[in-house]
């Protein structure tokens, strides 16, 4: 068998101890089944269910959306110490536009909010930021924050924390193909030039590896026009908790269950694959 010989890496072994601390005792057993090998390069996540969340403490749904904020900043720094490649979250979709004003406007000032309380922390953690999605059509307040977000931690070489922002798989796809429909006019390539590796040069995750593991919290089984292209051989959970109550455990315990999965992509047995 190929590569038969070189024993898995326990990843808990490679972190170091004073990260170790950001962990309770249940984490860190959970933490002590991970292998380094088998651990995704690229998580995404739709974190789903704030509303409900709120609803059942009878709150207000934006403290549903305070609350995510808290579950998302967990997740960062899992990411981060265990050196998960990429982490993309959905924060907004293409249709979210089509919540109540005062929704959307609070969901877009707690980004900005998190952006500021956050940036410096995220910077010194070596997370560099980045957007999938058309920021333009932001409101200056939250483009300018993001804008600041990106270039303050664009030389960041660890986690690359993707915020996928007014984003949605169909308008990715569709600017996609105007941007190679313009190639082909202005002669700069052919028709048969166009295959799916220069495609994916003009989607908004061009460069990141396709996710490996999707996860979508609140128990909804759908994908809401999330990654669609990039999810060709993803595997995906659907998790039955509402978004502000997932913690750690619940992270690692995802990743426990990713490491069991065999993943073909269409062959056989892809461990043993040629
Ligand atoms: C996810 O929670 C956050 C965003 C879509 C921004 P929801 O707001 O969709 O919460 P539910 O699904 O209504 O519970
Ligand atoms: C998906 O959740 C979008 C985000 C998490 C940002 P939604 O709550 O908007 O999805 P639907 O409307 O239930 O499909
Ligand atoms: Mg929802």
């Amino acid at each position: 068998m190929l590569g038969g010989t070189i024993m898995p890496q326990l990843l808990v072994n490679e972190i170091p101890e004073k990260d170790l601390e950001a962990f309770s005792d249940l984490e860190r057993q959970y933490l002590s089944k991970l292998y380094i090998e088998k651990l995704p390069r690229h998580v995404a996540i739709i974190m789903d269910g704030n509303g409900r969340w709120a609803e059942k403490r009878m709150l207000p749904r934006n403290a549903g959306h305070r609350q995510g904020v808290e579950a998302l900043k967990r997740v960062v720094k899992v990411c981060a110490i265990i050196g998960i490649e990429v982490l993309t979250v959905y924060a907004f979709s293409t249709e979210n536009w089509r919540r109540p004003k005062r929704e959307v406007r609070f969901l877009m000032d707690l980004l900005v909010e998190y952006l500021e309380k956050e940036i410096v922390s995220l910077d010194e953690n070596n997370v560099k930021v980045k957007i999938s999605g058309n920021i333009e059509a932001l409101n200056p307040t939250a483009r300018d924050a993001v804008i600041k977000g990106l270039e303050k931690t664009k030389d960041n070489t660890g986690l690359i924390f993707n915020v996928a922002l007014n984003y949605g798989g169909r308008d990715e796809i569709v600017r996609a193909a105007q941007s190679v429909a313009r190639l082909v006019k202005n002669g700069d390539i052919s028709v048969e030039d166009i295959d799916a590796a220069l495609f994916e040069k003009f989607l908004f995750t061009a460069g990141l590896p396709d996710p490996d593991l999707i996860i979508r919290t609140s128990g909804e089984q759908r994908l809401s026009n999330f990654l669609l292209w990039q999810m060709a051989y993803s595997e995906i959970m659907f998790i039955n908790l509402l978004w502000p109550d997932f913690g750690k455990k619940d992270l690692l315990l995802a990743l426990i269950d990713f490491q069991q999965r065999q993943r073909r992509f269409g062959a056989l047995n892809h461990k043993d694959g040629e």
